[in-house]
């Protein structure tokens, strides 16, 4: 076995790594496609527990990844999982034109018949009842865009891997209160800003019923953009997870545009 067949894990198919460029046409892996490859696999595992869950629970679970780029997650989750089972669906939303004509290329050629690749926005995407939802580094809020498809698909399972969180660094840009030494230097504000928005992401989903759990995604060698936020929704929606939203996003004067509640009913009275 060559050092390339052992990244590679049993039943998975090389035609379509080489169509993705993860191998080269001579098989071979390089230091980027590793990553990649090691990425999308360390995923794939992750979510296995969803997948096996939702093909036990129904006849065609749909899973949608979301800011999908050439959709390596879709296609290798639906060689991994959705070919062999001879069912459900994969759906994959991805903004540039380019990126999914290529993807769209590859699906046929791979005949992945139950997959579809959707040219738009996140926020705009419609699609019928979706079961879980993946997004692999959508870039700053195209992860909250994924967290509103996923409310509005009820969706049972939610994956992301954030990336690029950039908004609240700016709006903490000239905030003042006690705690604002924390974000005083820019660097210190991207960091504090993008850790502010996962934990306000985590919160939002709890509010709305998940139970979320945040762990490192894959080796910082495989990925610098390392949070993996699992969320499993187990009931319609958690007041306390809300109050406590909205007690951080006002004590730092900082909340994510898109997360908003309006949605949801009022919180009763304490
Ligand atoms: C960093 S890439 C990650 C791509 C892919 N998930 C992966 O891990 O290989 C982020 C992708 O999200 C897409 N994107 C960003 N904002 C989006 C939005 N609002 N709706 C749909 N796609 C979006 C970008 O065009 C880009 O292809």
């Amino acid at each position: 076995m060559t050092d390339t067949l052992k990244d590679l894990w049993p039943g998975q198919s090389e035609a379509l790594l080489k169509a993705l460029h993860i191998l080269t046409h001579n098989g071979g892996l390089n230091a980027d496609s590793r990553r990649k490859l090691k990425q999308v696999q360390h995923l794939a595992q992750l979510i296995k527990p969803a997948i096996d869950a939702c093909l036990k629970e129904k006849d065609q679970p749909v899973l949608a990844d979301l800011g999908a780029g050439k959709s390596y997650l879709g296609l290798i989750l639906y060689d991994l999982y959705f070919a062999p089972a001879g069912r459900g669906r994969v759906i994959a939303v991805e903004a540039r034109a380019d990126l999914i004509a290529t993807a769209r290329k590859i699906a046929a050629e791979s005949g992945f018949a139950r997959m579809d690749i959707a040219h738009g926005r996140i926020a705009e995407a419609e699609a019928g009842p979706v079961d879980i939802v993946t997004a692999l580094h959508a870039c700053d809020t195209a992860t909250d865009e994924a967290i509103l498809f996923a409310l509005k698909h009820e969706a049972k399972y939610v994956a992301l891997v954030p990336c690029c969180q950039a908004e609240l660094a700016k709006s903490l840009d000239g905030t003042k209160n006690t705690l604002d030494q924390l974000w005083r230097h820019p660097i210190q504000r991207r960091e504090f800003g993008a850790q502010l928005t996962n934990v306000l992401r985590g919160l939002f989903l709890e509010a709305h019923g998940y139970k979320v759990r945040v762990t490192e995604f894959t080796g910082l060698e495989h990925s610098l953009k390392n949070e993996f936020i699992y969320a499993e929704r187990h009931q319609r929606s958690n007041p306390r997870a809300r109050a406590e939203f909205e007690k951080l996003a006002a004590q730092l004067g900082a909340a994510p545009r898109l997360l908003s509640f309006a949605p949801l009913s009022p919180l009763p009275a304490a």
